[in-house]
């Protein structure tokens, strides 16, 4: 395990640089520089209730909010086409972007009208899964249906209090069940390493997806970040990367080959499916409160606080609250890690697009990786091994613990001059 570790120390560390954001006042985005591929993400932080190990941008759903957040949002689709943005692709995730079915209708059908949209993919959660729903959500046009699941253990399901909400584990199969066949893609995000899981109960639930043959497969391992640290070794203990590795090792195992990798912790049915669009595509804007950007080589962080989008929106200013330019060897590193996720770089590819030899640039991480054995070299063509998927495992890991950790302590210092030292300083990951 010292290679893991290091590999979690260093993450650690980088990740902590590149969030080191400058806040400001009246930032805004610029326009396109060119007509590269782009998707827009929309975030809907807005749950029914909240599960304890989930760090992600998300509060209690209240309609009163909800309905003028939904028209804030629209508002800001507007501003990217003022803007002259087009986008090829649309991601909604959340929260649960459809607590309110009426309200995603109206900002997909914005969005298709104001640009080239090929595809759709939005978040949901099962006791959402209903007959009446999954018609609205098939005339709406969603390619991609993503059903977070995470176990259909009862046990550990009533453990990470989604039993009560979202059914027994049958009753999630019936509604996935529901689900099959009526998109392009259904996807069923799963977790494990969750401290009380075993490799029994992570074995029954691979056979059930098995059984299920639902299209994708996403496995993400826990992810702790500085908010939820406390809570989840109280309830639950503390995690062990050495099962983590051992989890990983065995949802591999059993997945292969009826499915195969698509990102180091996606797999598919079939090539053709939609994938997570990290990886896909070179730059995405980030829509709504919370949300990070990522365009013409700087991020932007949209205000943390859902009132403060609102009101913004309301008086037609922008909602960026921070933003961060990369240096060329970030941007080249972002890259290195976004497609190797993605499980192959063409390294060519990469220096065509910034004008440079990369591997001047990326010889320390390139190196290290292939001499523990996680890359090839294929023709400059350089591939995950089976042991650098899940190098890579870890290295999306920290970098989402490091995004929650930045967004959780951008929302508890959302005011005056902590939050904005914080800003500069970048968070303790
Ligand atoms: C952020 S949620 C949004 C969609 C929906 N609300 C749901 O629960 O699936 C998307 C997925 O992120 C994953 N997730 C949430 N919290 C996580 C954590 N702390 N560590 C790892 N994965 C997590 C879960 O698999 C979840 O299904
Ligand atoms: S896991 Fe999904 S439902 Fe649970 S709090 Fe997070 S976003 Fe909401």
């Amino acid at each position: 395990m010292l290679i893991e570790k290091l590999i979690t120390r260093a993450a650690k560390k980088q990740n902590s640089a590149n969030l080191r954001f400058i806040p400001g006042t009246s930032l805004k985005v610029p326009p396109p520089k060119d007509d590269t591929g782009r998707l827009l993400y929309m975030h809907v932080p807005f749950c029914e209730e909240l599960c304890p190990y989930c760090s992600f941008n998300r509060i209690v759903f209240q309609e009163e909010l909800a309905r003028p957040y939904f028209k804030a949002l629209r508002k800001e689709i507007r501003q990217y086409a003022e803007l002259g943005y087009d986008f090829q692709a649309v991601y909604v995730g959340g929260g649960t972007p459809t607590v309110l079915p009426d309200e995603l209708g109206q900002c997909l059908s914005l969005a298709r009208e104001l640009f080239n949209v090929k595809e759709v993919s939005v978040e949901t959660n099962p006791n959402h899964l209903t007959p009446e729903n999954l018609d609205r959500l098939v005339d709406m046009g969603i390619d991609r249906l993503s059903v977070g699941v995470q176990t259909f253990d009862d046990a550990l399901l009533r453990e990470v209090q989604r039993y009560h909400k979202y059914g027994s584990g049958e009753e999630i199969v019936r509604r996935l069940t529901l689900a099959q066949g009526r998109f392009r893609t259904l996807n069923a995000d799963m977790m494990f390493n969750f401290p009380t899981q075993t490799m029994e109960v992570l074995e029954r639930d691979l056979e059930t997806i098995l059984k299920l043959g639902v299209d994708q497969v996403t496995y993400y391992p826990l992810m702790i970040s500085n908010s939820t640290r406390e809570l989840m070794k109280r309830k639950m203990g503390d995690v062990s990367y050495r099962q983590e590795k051992d989890f990983y090792s065995r949802i591999t195992g059993m997945l292969l080959p009826r499915y195969r990798p698509a990102t180091a912790w996606c797999f598919s049915r079939d090539s053709g499916l939609i994938d997570e669009y990290v990886v896909n595509y070179e730059e995405y804007a980030g829509l709504g409160s919370g949300s990070i950007g990522y365009l013409g080589g700087s991020a932007y962080a949209n205000t943390f606080d859902v009132a403060d989008y609102i009101r913004k929106m309301g008086t037609g200013s922008f909602p960026v609250a921070a933003r961060k330019d990369f240096s060329l060897r970030e941007q080249l590193r972002y890259d290195l890690i976004m497609k190797l996720f993605g499980l192959s770089l063409d390294l060519d590819l990469l220096d065509r697009k910034f004008g440079v030899n990369s591997l001047k640039y990326l010889w320390p991480e390139i190196s290290f990786f292939t001499m523990v054995g996680g890359l090839r070299n294929e023709d400059r063509v350089l591939r995950l091994t089976p042991k650098g998927q899940y190098y890579w495992v870890i290295m999306m890991r920290e970098f989402f613990i490091g995004v929650n950790n930045f967004r959780d302590y951008c929302r508890e210092e959302a005011t005056g001059a902590d939050r904005d030292a914080h800003l500069v300083t970048g968070p303790s990951a």
